[in-house]
């Protein structure tokens, strides 16, 4: 006994004095430097605080996303949409769409009056412009497929923002301001947004918002589906005159996909599927800037933007006319994206003079100069990533704030070809693939997107800005892998747009030189000068494991940070 006394006693002495790097909870340096690009900085504050007690990068995207239902109201949601690309440690690559569904009750012409032209207010504004919802049923689905952490540890951070409020950016206020009006002739009743003037710094409380997240934090998404929480977001869209019913919410599925994967220059680029044109449209403009080598032709040069400018008047006229829904419309993705396709389809390109849009009806130039989706980008640092792109479609989606739930309708029935020829909101056309069915998924331009080099993430992004969101994607690709650009300098670079309809070239304003301008007008392109283009939100990850986090400087700097390891 003594014997064994005087053991222990060494043994006790011994672990005691153990230095540091022995305990053997101590764990190795993690392999990535985790990080999180919103356009919030509370949302963003959110991403990091939920990685930092253990989580992943898929609860970390779950607590971001309720986060900016409270902090962004006007993309953030849970009454609109959205996609998300994974990639996993292990290498595996998923796609989840939670995009909008039309109504069981709607049909192809219900926005056509009597003489069967569209009803653009309708399509826009108030109950019925919205799709059935899909964001909180995402969130769901990514919870049960890849979430480690406990649901309402997710959803409570969206609870205390709402509850206590925060303080909004002038950004915010000047967006609010602007929308007043439409605020006051959709709502009969007073809504949160509603003040003389708002002010950078004023604090926005949504009580009501509080008390759905709690709800759905303590009884899981299901009640929004199913529960007490579908019963009133189906009678406050009803009593606003439109048509989700019970029913649909019920029969609300996200569901998982295979993204669209495409090799350029030795990497996997892995995007969104139909219904996103976004992947197919990326990966055809890569392929096609890797034919024509645009390295070669300098960064933003005459001779690239005109290149740029041919392959996407071509890529548009695919999306209008062969993409949709895949359970609505047999959407050829694989032929779109291969390799003999893309040659026949892009060695007609002349390279010294532009081609003409076919002749179908154009749509009067698009303003596109407002940008109401959002996107995040997250890494853990065990090299889990997410791309998620969400949105209400509109700022502030339909301007209709339920009054029994408090949050915004999406008013995505406008990403519908609502008449064939006729263009959308974003100067978009469409035809049959894109038609209104009931149950149907409208066909969007969203692309979140995250490139692998032999499966290990080097860039994850993702911007809003409707059609010009491919175009902003592939042109922040091209910068980093063709022109070798730093993350900050490749998301910040003057960007440029064409979508085959109308037959323009839209240049953010300010930012090209004369003499660029002259020289594509000499090739015969016609040029219109837009305020901005796309906000991309991105994460870089260096062949050394470094990373960087961007959020685009066309909004908020402050809104990317990386977790530096200790
Ligand atoms: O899904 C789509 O393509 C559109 N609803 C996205 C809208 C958008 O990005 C608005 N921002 N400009």
């Amino acid at each position: 006994m003594r014997h064994f006394t005087f053991l222990l006693a060494i043994l006790i002495a011994f672990v005691g004095c153990a230095p540091e790097g022995t305990k053997k909870s101590r764990e190795a340096t993690p392999k990535y430097e985790a990080a999180v690009s919103t356009v919030s900085p509370e949302a963003t504050q959110v991403g990091l605080e939920i990685m930092e007690q253990g989580g992943n990068a898929f609860d970390a995207a779950i607590a971001v996303q309720f986060a900016m239902a409270v902090t962004y109201p006007r993309a953030g949601n849970l009454g609109g949409g959205g996609f998300a690309v994974l990639h996993t440690k292990d290498g595996q690559s998923d796609a989840l769409d939670f995009r909008e569904k039309a109504p069981l009750k709607s049909s192809k012409d219900m926005f056509l009056d009597e003489e069967g032209k569209v009803q653009k207010d309708k399509l826009l504004l108030g109950g019925l412009a919205g799709g059935v919802p899909g964001s909180v049923r995402g969130m769901m689905e990514l919870h049960e497929k890849y979430g480690s952490l406990e649901w309402n540890k997710l959803v409570e951070p969206a609870v205390k923002l709402a509850r206590e409020g925060f303080e909004i950016s002038s950004f915010e206020a000047t967006r609010l301001n602007n929308y007043q009006e439409d605020f006051k002739s959709v709502n009969p009743d007073s809504i949160p947004f509603l003040k003389d003037e708002w002010k950078e710094g004023d604090t926005l409380i949504q009580v009501k918002l509080a008390e759905t997240l709690q709800l759905i934090a303590d009884s899981g998404a299901q009640i929004y589906y199913e529960g007490s929480l579908a019963k009133a977001i189906a009678n406050d869209i009803q009593s606003a005159g439109g048509i989700i019913s019970e029913e649909d919410l019920n029969r609300y599925a996200a569901v998982y996909r295979e993204p669209v994967i495409g090799t350029y220059r030795g990497l996997e680029v892995i995007s969104m599927p139909p219904p996103s044109s976004g992947g197919i449209a990326l990966i055809q403009l890569l392929n096609g800037a890797q034919k024509f080598a645009v390295h070669n032709w300098g960064h933003n040069s005459p001779k690239t933007l005109h290149i740029y400018t041919e392959l996407m008047r071509r890529v548009y006229a695919d999306r209008t006319t062969f993409l949709g829904d895949p359970e609505f419309y047999p959407v050829p993705t694989e032929n779109l994206i291969e390799d003999n396709y893309l040659d026949d389809r892009f060695t007609a390109i002349d390279l010294e003079k532009k081609t003409n849009s076919s002749d179908i009806k154009a749509g009067k130039a698009a303003r596109i100069e407002s940008f109401e989706t959002t996107h995040f980008s997250i890494l853990d640092k065990w090299g889990n990533a997410v791309s998620i792109t969400t949105t209400l479609n509109g700022n502030y989606g339909s301007k209709l704030w339920l009054p029994n739930v408090g949050f915004f309708l999406n008013n995505e029935m406008d990403d519908f070809s609502a008449k064939p020829g006729i263009p959308n909101q974003f100067g978009l056309i469409g035809g049959m693939a894109n038609s209104i069915e009931p149950e149907k998924r409208m066909l969007s331009s969203m692309t979140p997107t995250i490139v692998t080099r032999q499966k290990e993430p080097i860039l994850i992004l993702g911007t809003p800005g409707g059609p010009t969101i491919i175009t902003s994607v592939f042109q922040t690709i091209l910068n980093v892998i063709e022109f070798q650009m730093d993350l900050e300098e490749a998301v910040n670079a003057p960007r440029m747009h064409h979508q085959w309809q109308p037959d323009l070239i839209y240049l953010e304003k300010g930012k090209f030189d004369e003499a660029v301008i002259d020289s594509l007008e000499v090739m015969g392109h016609e040029i219109y000068e837009t305020p901005q283009l796309g906000t991309i939100c991105a994460i870089s990850i260096s062949p050394s494991n470094e990373t960087t986090a961007v959020s685009d400087s066309r909004r908020y700097i402050s809104a990317a940070k990386v977790m530096k390891n200790e």
